[in-house]
């Protein structure tokens, strides 16, 4: 049976989601909301406009399009309930509930669950007022450097690594007195600071099973070697050798089979993908993050490695029956590199054309994904700070990031700018 779809989100991660859902012959026609203008010309696809942040609004659309499944990219609609509001209406869609979708949306809540389940985690603190944040950061109780955390959802702004007490000072007033994260910062979390490698950890859950994707790393500072300010990211390459079959058993055994479970427990079945942010420490992985949603830009990169059955996964997921499911992965090397707007994170101009697209496109192995593009008097042009993932896939990683730079360079805008030294660490 084919079913028509309803992608939610309009960035590359969801442009990754689109492509995949369209060459799975069993989604007969996808809309997306509101898309961009690479997803609105991937085959069988509608964009149409609505308020992502509003579930009513969402299952609106979803009834007068008649769709028959619903994916949810961002974590914004997920925590305000769009999945309680389409499974009121018996409307299918993949993605947890408000209540489960708290494992992102509050750190607090996050950190008390895996205390709760013996999830390993750095040591934390949960601070209600900016005297008690600041007494937690005093003294060795965690140590320098100490990691402070707004609550709430933060758009990836909301941690600090803060080097000595002044600068953690400096970082809890700015979330509790300053309000620069509005409620999201009237909680914040103080956490000891761990040390190692990260990796970006999916799987897929019906709440009692979970089908493991190929894990990823991401590059989240602005300039090569990791330096300049934090972004949404900059780069991704999949699949990272650091996690090996030992160690992604160990993950399995020790962090994620623990948290559908817990959640079960809780009474807050988790069905949808679970993000689990790790850090490779001395003493073994730990959880930096839960989040709720497929990362990005990991989604350009790990996305088109599930060769065939990402749609009836996502779908027996969401009905809660992942027996008998699998997927094809491919273990090709997959490396992805943002193209981004001359300024971005900080102000960066919009509506410049790019061009390139389609000789960049021609590069063996290559797609191009848009996030921040519009189409203007038959031109694309940039509509956001990151534009586009240009991803490879190659025999190897070198191969992988010698046709994702031959592409990317193919590609121009005014300003225009991208990393060099994505998948380097593994060439
Ligand atoms: P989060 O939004 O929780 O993923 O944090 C953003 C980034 O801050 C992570 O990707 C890490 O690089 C860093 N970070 C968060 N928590 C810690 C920690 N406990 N120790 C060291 N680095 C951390
Ligand atoms: N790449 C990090 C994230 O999606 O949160």
């Amino acid at each position: 049976m084919t079913m028509r779809t309803m992608v939610v989100g309009g960035g590359a991660r969801e442009h990754a989601l689109v492509a995949a859902l369209a060459r799975d012959p069993e989604c007969s026609e996808l809309v997306c909301v509101p898309g961009n203008a690479g997803i609105a010309a991937e085959p069988g696809t509608r964009c149409v406009a609505a308020d992502v942040g509003d579930p009513r609004a969402l299952l609106a659309l979803a009834e007068s399009e008649a769709v028959d499944f619903t994916v949810v990219g961002p974590e914004l609609p997920l925590a305000r309930g769009v999945a309680d509001a389409f499974g009121a209406a018996g409307r299918e869609l993949f993605g947890p509930t408000g209540a489960a979708a708290r494992l992102e949306s509050s750190k607090a809540f996050a950190k008390a669950f895996m205390q709760r389940h013996g999830i390993p985690t750095a040591r934390h603190a949960v601070c209600t007022s900016e005297r008690e944040a600041c007494e937690a950061v005093a003294g060795d109780r965690f140590g320098f450097p100490v990691v402070v955390k707004a609550d709430g959802l933060a758009a990836g702004k909301g941690v600090t690594v803060a080097a000595d007490r002044t600068a953690a000072v400096a970082a809890v007033r700015e979330a509790m007195v300053a309000r620069r994260f509005g409620d999201a910062g009237s909680r914040v979390v103080i956490e000891e600071c761990l040390v190692g490698p990260e990796v970006s950890f999916f799987v897929v859950s019906d709440g009692r099973r979970a089908l493991p994707l190929p894990a990823a790393q991401d590059y989240k500072r602005v300039a090569d070697g990791d330096r300049g300010p934090n972004t949404g990211g900059m780069g991704a390459f999949a699949p990272t050798p650091l996690l090996t079959p030992d160690l992604e058993r160990r993950v399995m055994r020790e962090i994620v089979t623990p948290a559908i479970e817990g959640m079960r427990a809780d009474g807050h079945e988790y069905r949808g993908v679970l993000y689990v942010g790790l850090m490779l420490t001395s003493a073994g992985p730990r959880v930096i993050e839960f989040n709720v949603r497929f990362g990005d830009p990991e989604a350009q990169v790990v996305l088109p490695m599930i060769e065939s059955g990402l749609a009836g996964a996502l779908r027996a997921a969401a009905r809660g029956n992942l027996d008998g499911v699998s997927w094809r992965v491919t273990g090709d090397p997959h490396v992805g590199v943002v193209v981004a707007s001359g300024g971005y994170p900080g102000a960066y101009a919009a509506g410049r054309v790019i061009a390139g697209l389609d000789a960049a496109a021609d590069v063996p192995g290559v797609r191009i994904v848009h996030a921040g593009t519009r189409r203007q008097d038959g031109e694309i042009v940039t509509s956001g700070g990151r534009v586009l993932t240009v991803v490879a896939r190659g025999g190897s990683f070198g191969q992988a990031i010698d046709r994702a730079y031959e592409a990317v360079d193919r590609i121009s805008f005014d300003g225009s700018f991208a990393r060099r030294d994505i998948g380097r660490a593994v060439r």
